[in-house]
């Protein structure tokens, strides 16, 4: 291996200029063409290149020595081919105007024209926003930040806009380590505004940004008395992440209404009697679920789901009864109900509830809902907010019925009521439509008949 000079190549007009960076240090391996140091004039910055591949031996330079052509740069041990042949020229500097150089006089005859020189950038109106596209060799260069084409190049791959960085260097030229001192200011004031942004209170609703919640309270509980820690069941964990999901993006209103059920009652429990020896119990969930049949049919959208912007209206009626469980809650479906009587339906419900007790429902029986119905009736309450069985938009409760004084518009009289709670998508569904859903599914229950019709 060779151990060559390298040298100054052709820098045209200029004559000692300042050696204002170096760019590599002995044992540096360096390419053809690579940038060794930096000079400047009065007019102009530019990078001179090296002429040879190899590896970097003794620097002939420091900063602040004046160079011309010819001046020697390094010492290089040389690789390959061009090792023994004589040295070559570098390809020619490529000047960039110092702060208050107009561009032709800053570019030597041998360098690029300005529309072939990479050009410096425009600063962007905001700190460590993307570099903005280069200045169209016609731009205006008057004004432009003095720093030299490798702190250009270093400030462009980070983004910083040159024009807010205060130059340390002679004549107010931006450095490497100014540039590297504006980045991390910027950086710390970002971080610091973060900051104060998770410390700050929740934003005004429709300010488009996330739910910006508070962190989860973390309780030391074994402080205040004893404790047992469980895990949570297959169920709960699958349903909560459910019922999370479905709680926090419908936006879900709740009618209440109550029923008058006081004959269908009588003739629920006059059915019992007359189907004592065939082991068929009907409930008043059994009429619930026809009732809503009818209902859905007459307000189709209660019955629907929605995709994007479209509703998928279901010609079937599929409805699922929330049935609870030793493991959790899980809701069992009664396919095609339209097409079902009451005691089919009771006896399906039966059998339903006790797979689910024995935790023996499959997927296929609990699938295809088009709506649901979650009954406490017989545990107790009034009223109670169910939520909506995604991608279901409707789900109706219902709670323990329960005799009332009634007024008849000449005294009162004691009506058996059954309180209802209806659950519904406000993104697909209108209040009056919820009230009217109601009040025909009051209807029904009223005078059962009706579901002929
Ligand atoms: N008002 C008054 N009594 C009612 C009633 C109502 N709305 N609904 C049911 N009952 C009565 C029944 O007639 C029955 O009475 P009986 O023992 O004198 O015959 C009793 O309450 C128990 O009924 P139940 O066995 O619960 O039958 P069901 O058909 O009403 O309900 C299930 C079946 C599977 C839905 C029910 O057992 C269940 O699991 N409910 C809980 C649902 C749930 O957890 N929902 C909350 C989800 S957040």
């Amino acid at each position: 291996m060779a151990v060559i000079d390298v040298k100054v190549p052709d820098i045209g007009d200029f004559k000692d200029v300042a050696v204002i960076e170096l760019l590599v240090k002995p044992g540096d391996r360096v390419a053809v063409d690579q940038s060794l140091i930096t000079v400047e004039s009065d007019k102009a910055s530019m990078e001179i290149p090296s002429s040879h591949a190899g590896v970097v031996q003794e620097l002939k330079v420091q900063l602040g020595d004046k160079v011309s052509e010819g001046s020697v740069v390094l010492t290089l041990e040389a690789e390959g081919a061009a090792t023994a042949a004589a040295p070559q020229p570098a390809s020619a500097p490529v000047a960039v105007p110092t702060v208050d150089a107009p561009v032709a006089a800053a570019v030597p005859a041998s360098a690029p024209t300005p529309a072939e020189a990479p050009a410096p950038t425009v600063a962007p109106t905001s700190a460590l926003a993307p570099a903005a596209p280069h200045q169209p060799a016609s731009a205006p260069v008057l004004g432009l930040p003095h720093a030299s084409p490798s702190v250009r190049k270093f400030a462009r791959e980070l983004g910083v806009p040159l024009a807010e960085v205060k130059g340390s260097g002679p004549k107010g030229r931006i450095t490497l380590e100014d540039v590297q001192a504006f980045t991390k200011a910027v950086m710390a004031g970002i971080l610091q505004t973060q900051a104060q942004a998770a410390q700050a209170p929740a934003p005004a609703a429709g300010t488009g940004v996330g739910l910006d919640l508070l962190p989860w309270p973390k309780v030391d509980f074994a402080k205040f008395g004893p404790i047992e820690r469980k895990e949570l069941g297959r169920i709960k964990k699958i349903s909560g992440a459910n019922l999370m999901r479905n709680a926090v993006m419908i936006p879900a209103v709740t009618n209440h209404d109550d029923a008058d059920i006081t004959e269908l009652e009588a003739f629920r429990v006059q059915l019992n009697k007359e189907h004592e020896k065939s082991g068929i119990k009907v409930t008043m969930l059994a009429f619930l679920i026809k009732a809503c049949v009818a209902a859905l049919k007459k307000f189709p959208e209660f019955n629907s789901s929605l995709d994007g912007d479209a509703l998928i209206y279901k010609h079937y009626w599929h409805i699922g009864f929330a049935a609870d469980t030793p493991n959790g809650l899980v809701v069992p479906v009664i396919k095609n109900a339209d097409q079902k009587g009451i005691l089919q339906i009771s006896q399906e419900m039966a059998d339903l509830a006790k797979k689910a007790r024995e935790g023996k429902l499959g997927p296929a029986d609990m699938s295809g809902a088009t709506f649901t119905i979650s009954s406490l009736g017989g545990i107790g309450g009034r009223y109670f907010t169910p939520i909506i069985n995604a991608p279901e938009v409707a789900i109706l409760g219902v709670c323990k019925s329960q005799m009332e004084p009634k007024w008849d518009g000449k005294q009162f009289v004691p009506r058996l009521m059954l309180p209802l709670s209806l659950t519904w998508d406000h993104r697909v569904i209108d209040g009056a439509a919820a009230a009217r859903f109601n009040a025909y599914l009051g209807q029904i229950l009223a005078d059962f008949r009706r579901v002929l019709l």
